[in-house]
C-alpha cells in the first residue's frame, strides 16, 4: 500500500474569531463576526480561547504534538481596522510574531487570509455586494504578502465561500433568510471569485515560490435512490454545492449547471467587461478543503418546501432543484452531522479526478460535548474514532492515487463553534471555559492529543488506540 508523502503537513487548523479573542485589543476593528446576534446560551466571540494571549503555549502544545503546518486564519480587522483604510502596526507585530512562533519549532503556517469574518465597516457599505470591496480585499493580500510572504509558503484565499452562499445565515455572514437574499448573495459570490483570481494572480507575481488555493467545504453528494429523477437531484446540489465554486478556482469559468440553476431562479449576476478573462487567468496551485460528511438528496420537484434551517452539513434542499435526505448508512454525531468515512475517500477521489491538483485537507473532525473526569483527564475515544477511520480513508485515497498533501482536522484547540457554542468542542487541547464562565482558560491534554502525537511520528501508519 502506498504511504503519505515523507514531508506530509500533519496539523490542525483554527479560525481568527473562534479561537483569538482580544476581539477589541491592539486597534483591531470590529468584524461582521464581532457584531452579529449569537444565539440564546450561546457566548459571543469576545475572548473565545483567549489564543491571542496564549498563542506561544498553544503553539508550544501543537509543537508537542509534532504538527508539521498550524492552519489559521489572520483577522483582516486586525491588519486593516476599517477594512480598506490605514495599516494597524500592532496587527502585522501580532501575525509576525505567531508566524515566527510557528517556525521556531519547524511548523509551516498555512493562511487563510479570510475566514467567515469580513471587517463591519466593508459590511456597512454593502459588504461583497459592493464591487470596491475587491479592492479591498486586494489592498489587504497586498499588505500580507509584503509582511509575511517572505516567511509563508501556502496560502488559502476564502474559507467555505461555498457555505456563506448556502447557509450564510447559520454561519452569520448573512443577515435574515438567505432565500429572500439569493439573487444578492450570487452577486456577492461573483465579487469574491473576482477577489480570489486577482489575490491568487497577484501572490504568484509577489511571491515566487509560495503556493496558494480555494477552501471549500467539499462533500460528495449521495442520490437517495437510483430513481433517475434523484440522480439529477444529486447532479443539481453537486454543482450548486461544489462544482459552482472548484469549477471557477481552477478553470475560471461557471459550471453549466449551477449557472442554469441561477438562470432558472432568475439570480444569475451581473458580469463586467473584463471579469471572465480575470477568472479565466488565475491558477490555484492546490486545492484545500474542508470535509465533515457526505451530503444525500432526492428529487425536489414534487410537494417539498424550502427550509432555511440548514447549517454547512445539514443541508435541506431548494423546491424544483433537490430535497435534503436522511442516509440510513450512516451514524449522526451529537450534533446531528452524518460521519462518513468511506464518504471522504469518495470526495478525495472525486475532487483529484475532476481537477488532477494535489490536495490539502484543511478540516474534517468531531465535535462532542467532551468531559473532564474526577482525574483531570479528557477520555475522547469517539473523537479519535472518527480521526482515525478518516485517515485511514485518506491513506485507501492515497492509495487510490491521489496526491494529498496535508490533513488538518478541525481544530487544533478547543473553540467556538460558529453557531453552537463553545459546548461543540473540536480540539486535541481543551480549553477550561464554559459558555458563560471563562474559569482559567486552563490548557489540557485531551487523549486524543497522545493519539494525534503518535499519528504524527508514525506518519500515519499507527493508528491505535489503547484503550
Ligand atoms: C466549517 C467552518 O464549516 O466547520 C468552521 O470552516 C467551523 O469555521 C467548522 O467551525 C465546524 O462547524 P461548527 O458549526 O460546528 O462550528
Amino acid at each position: 500500500m502506498k504511504q503519505f508523502k515523507q514531508d506530509f503537513l500533519w496539523g490542525a487548523s483554527t479560525s481568527a474569531y473562534q479561537v483569538e479573542g482580544a476581539y477589541g485589543e491592539d486597534d483591531k476593528g470590529l468584524s461582521v463576526q464581532d457584531v452579529k446576534a449569537v444565539l440564546p446560551g450561546t457566548p459571543d466571540f469576545k475572548v473565545a480561547s483567549d489564543h491571542y494571549h496564549h498563542f506561544k503555549e498553544d503553539i508550544a502544545l501543537m509543537a508537542e504534538m509534532g504538527f508539521k503546518t498550524y492552519r489559521f486564519s489572520i483577522a483582516w480587522t486586525r491588519i486593516i481596522p476599517d477594512g480598506d483604510g490605514a495599516i494597524n502596526p500592532k496587527g502585522i507585530e501580532f501575525y509576525s510574531k505567531l508566524i515566527d512562533e510557528c517556525l521556531k519549532y519547524k511548523i509551516e503556517p498555512l493562511i487563510t487570509m479570510y475566514h467567515f469574518d469580513l471587517p463591519f465597516e466593508l459590511e456597512k457599505k454593502g459588504g461583497w455586494s459592493n464591487r470596491k470591496t475587491i479592492d479591498a480585499f486586494l489592498k489587504y493580500a497586498k499588505v500580507l504578502f509584503e509582511e509575511f510572504g517572505t516567511r509563508v509558503k501556502y496560502w488559502l484565499t476564502i474559507n467555505e465561500e461555498n457555505m456563506m452562499i448556502l447557509h450564510g445565515a447559520a454561519i452569520g455572514t448573512v443577515n435574515g433568510s438567505a432565500a429572500e437574499v439569493q439573487k444578492i448573495l450570487y452577486q456577492q459570490n461573483h465579487h469574491m471569485l473576482i477577489a480570489q483570481a486577482l489575490t491568487m494572480k497577484l501572490l504568484h507575481k509577489m511571491v515566487v515560490g509560495a503556493k496558494i488555493g480555494p477552501a471549500p467545504n467539499i462533500s460528495y453528494v449521495y442520490p437517495k435512490t437510483c430513481k433517475p429523477e434523484d440522480i439529477l437531484a444529486m447532479q443539481n446540489f453537486t454543482a450548486i454545492r461544489n462544482w459552482l465554486y472548484l469549477d471557477m478556482a481552477v478553470y475560471g469559468r461557471y459550471n453549466t449547471v449551477a449557472w442554469n440553476f441561477m438562470e432558472k431562479t432568475g439570480i444569475t449576476p451581473a458580469i463586467e467587461a473584463g471579469d471572465m478573462e480575470v477568472l479565466k487567468d488565475a491558477k490555484p496551485d492546490f486545492i484545500a478543503f474542508n470535509y465533515y460528511a457526505t451530503a444525500t438528496v432526492a428529487d425536489g420537484s414534487a410537494i417539498f418546501e424550502d427550509d432555511e434551517s440548514g447549517d454547512q452539513q445539514i443541508s435541506i434542499g431548494m423546491k424544483g432543484f433537490y430535497a435534503g435526505s436522511k442516509n440510513e448508512y450512516l451514524q449522526k454525531t451529537q450534533f446531528g452531522w452524518e460521519v462518513d468515512p468511506e464518504g471522504f475517500r469518495i470526495t478525495l477521489r472525486e475532487i483529484y479526478d475532476r481537477y488532477h491538483l494535489p490536495l490539502i485537507v484543511t478540516e474534517n473532525g468531531l465535535g462532542a460535548y467532551d468531559e473532564v473526569n474526577e482525574n483531570g483527564e479528557i477520555i475522547d475515544d469517539y473523537r479519535i474514532e472518527y480521526l482515525q477511520k478518516h485517515i485511514m480513508q485518506a491513506k485507501l485515497a492515497v492509495d487510490d492515487g491521489v496526491e494529498l498533501l496535508g490533513y488538518c482536522p478541525w481544530s487544533a484547540i478547543d473553540l467556538i463553534s460558529t453557531h453552537q457554542g463553545f459546548v461543540k468542542r473540536y480540539g486535541f487541547i481543551y480549553v477550561n471555559r464554559t459558555e458563560d464562565d471563562l474559569k482559567d482558560m486552563k490548557r489540557l491534554k485531551k487523549k486524543s492529543f497522545y493519539w494525534y502525537k503518535k499519528v504524527i511520528a508514525s506518519n500515519g501508519e499507527d493508528l491505535t488506540n489503547n484503550k
